[in-house]
């Protein structure tokens, strides 16, 4: 490795509106001076943003107005100066219809929030779900150095003695209660009980496996990913992400450094080693090619078939809770198990090596962090399915779901929207068999709108009596990254927009090859060919707003579900403002 030239202050992107003796750079200063600074505070000096995602809604994330506060400690000790900037929150809990709609929306605040400022380096708060590859997106593509600072898991859940896990527990839970096997006071009780402390869903869920790629990629400080919210060791992270921040300033260390084929491989591996989300794979699909790095389903797979699941973390995972994951080593000891498949020279943001963080990683207990040779599945979390219901890809997610579906065949049964299907699933005397495979469409990214988080579908509450718990599912929805089961997602090219899934009916025989990785609907093509013809456009999902230009810009889900416009070979960047 090289060692980094270190910027002269006249270099600092900021000293283009500060430095210059014409009214302009006059008008920048005394306005610094309006919120009463020195001119000696914020002169040459590499000026920091603190872009967070904080809104009192949302619940994981309602530390970081004291983590901000470590950031901005940091910044100054190593001399830079630094500005708290709040982006959009994204909320996983209450945003509707679905998060996912606004992922692009703070990506391209970010970008532009950046841009537009005189900033020289970025501190990137986030966590819940989509902030993290919202803000990743929009920096990146900004190209000034930034850090990510991960809002970490929650607490472990409990509720009398028993452990409950985000999602996951709430799934299980409510089929019990509909299955009329929990009284109202546990219900309430579970309630309680589930999410209580500030931080992230503790599951590996898209938060947990967001931030993990991020931390593999070598965009946080090294392990940071893993240190729950609430641990004063988090605080520690986030002042040593501000001192960090301001060198990487110095050593221009932009984000092209270190988003790179290799890093996106050795996140890739990563993921599918911690038992990542099947979400994983829009977001980091997105996130690479933001920085030209063009990474397709199909490397996934290739990735995934290779890559033992060793995080013995729910749900893909039996028994173990992000905090359990923390106390056993954490990310880094994780990425120690298994550094040999891993490209090692890769720079990351603490200035050193990947192969250079992991030095004296170790696993504590390796029921939680399992040896290569003794792993939670025998593959990695997520495989990728082709066939003529979704020639251009879905996912599945096979460690959490029961193996005798991996080779199914069974007759479809379809439904067009979210409410058809839940009148139909709460329905007692619904004619449906355990070998019936349930179909959802039109809910993916025009669909949805949105492409929201449908494709757990609820299991019929006429299976649930005869104690039935799984069932093979498919939709073009993704499913959030606590759930689990046989649920086939991200069909694509979706229903809405004309994919073959829009021509499925009910009865057709689906068949599921897993190992050979295919998904078909056993219908010959002269009839698809019928049913092509008699198809009609659905009515667009939005009249106006970001709704509209949304649906008229967002790629599908094998292509990361970005705006076509913000991709890196689409036209060229304005460049800088020129002040
Ligand atoms: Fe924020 Fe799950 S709701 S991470
Ligand atoms: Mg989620």
């Amino acid at each position: 490795m090289t060692t980094p030239t270190k910027k002269a202050p006249q270099d600092l992107r900021s000293a283009r509106w500060f430095a210059p003796d014409d009214l302009r750079s006059f008008g920048h200063r005394s306005r610094m001076m309006q919120l009463g600074y020195a001119e000696e505070e914020f002169r040459d000096k590499p000026i920091i943003g603190v872009l967070h995602t904080w809104s009192e809604l949302n619940t994981c994330h309602s530390h970081f107005p004291e983590r901000i506060k470590d950031v901005k400690r940091g910044v100054a000790q190593a001399g830079g100066f630094a500005v708290e900037m709040p982006a959009l929150s994204v909320d996983e809990s209450f945003t509707k219809p679905t998060s996912m709609l606004y992922r692009n929306m703070l990506a391209m605040e970010v970008e532009e929030m950046i841009r537009s400022h005189p900033l020289d380096g970025v501190v990137l708060m986030g966590g819940c779900d989509k902030t993290t590859p919202g803000l990743v997106m929009g920096a990146t593509s900004a190209g000034v150095p930034m850090i990510f600072l991960p809002a970490g898991p929650m607490l472990r859940g409990n509720y009398a003695g028993k452990i409950l896990g985000s999602g996951s527990d709430a799934w299980k839970y409510w089929d019990e209660r509909r299955a009329g096997n929990i009284s109202d006071q546990e219900w309430l009780g579970v309630q309680g009980g589930i999410a209580r402390s500030a931080g992230t869903c503790m599951t590996m869920g898209t938060a947990a496996t967001m931030m993990s790629i991020t931390d593999a990629m070598g965009l946080t400080m090294s392990g940071a990913s893993s240190i729950p919210a609430v641990d004063s060791n988090h605080q520690r992270m986030s002042a040593a992400c501000g001192r960090r921040i301001v060198d990487m300033v110095w050593d221009d260390m932009t984000p092209d450094k270190i988003i790179t084929d290799a890093s996106v491989r050795n996140a890739a591996m990563v993921a599918m080693a911690t038992g990542c989300s099947t979400n994983a794979v829009v977001h980091l699909i997105a996130m690479a090619r933001r920085a030209g790095v063009a990474l397709t389903l199909d490397d996934l797979d290739a990735l995934g078939r290779n890559t033992p699941l060793i995080a013995n973390v729910r749900p893909s995972g039996k028994d173990y809770l992000m905090e359990d994951f923390y106390y056993a080593g954490g990310l880094r000891a994780l990425m120690k198990q298994m550094e040999a498949r891993l490209d090692t020279s890769c720079i990351t943001v603490t200035g050193k090596t990947l192969g250079e963080n992991l030095e004296g990683a170790e696993v504590y207990n390796d029921d939680v962090i399992r040896p290569l040779g003794n792993p939670v599945y025998h593959e990695g979390s997520l495989a990728v399915l082709k066939g003529n219901l979704c020639p251009q890809g879905a996912v599945i997610k096979p460690a959490a779901c029961d193996p005798k579906y991996y080779v199914h065949e069974g007759p479809a049964l379809v439904f067009d929207s979210y409410p058809e299907m839940k009148a139909a699933v709460d329905d007692d005397t619904l004619d449906i068999t355990p070998d019936h495979v349930m179909v959802l469409r039109n809910a993916g990214p025009l669909g949805g709108p949105g492409f929201p988080e449908w494709g757990m579908l609820p299991i019929p509450k006429a299976l649930i009596k005869q104690g039935h718990r799984d069932m093979l599912r498919i939709s073009d929805a993704r499913m959030s990254g606590t759930s689990y089961g046989a649920c086939v997602l991200h069909v694509s090219p979706e229903s809405f927009a004309g994919g073959p899934l829009a021509l499925l009916r009910t009865g057709d025989m689906i068949r599921l090859d897993l190992p050979k990785r295919r998904l078909d609907m056993l219908v010959d093509e002269i009839e698809l060919e019928s049913r092509r013809a008699a198809l009609t456009p659905p009515k667009p999902r939005f009249e106006r707003g970001y709704g509209y230009m949304f649906s008229k810009h967002v790629t599908q889900a094998d292509e990361g579900c970005d705006f076509d416009f913000l991709q890196t070979d689409f036209g060229k960047t304005a460049g800088e403002p020129d002040i």
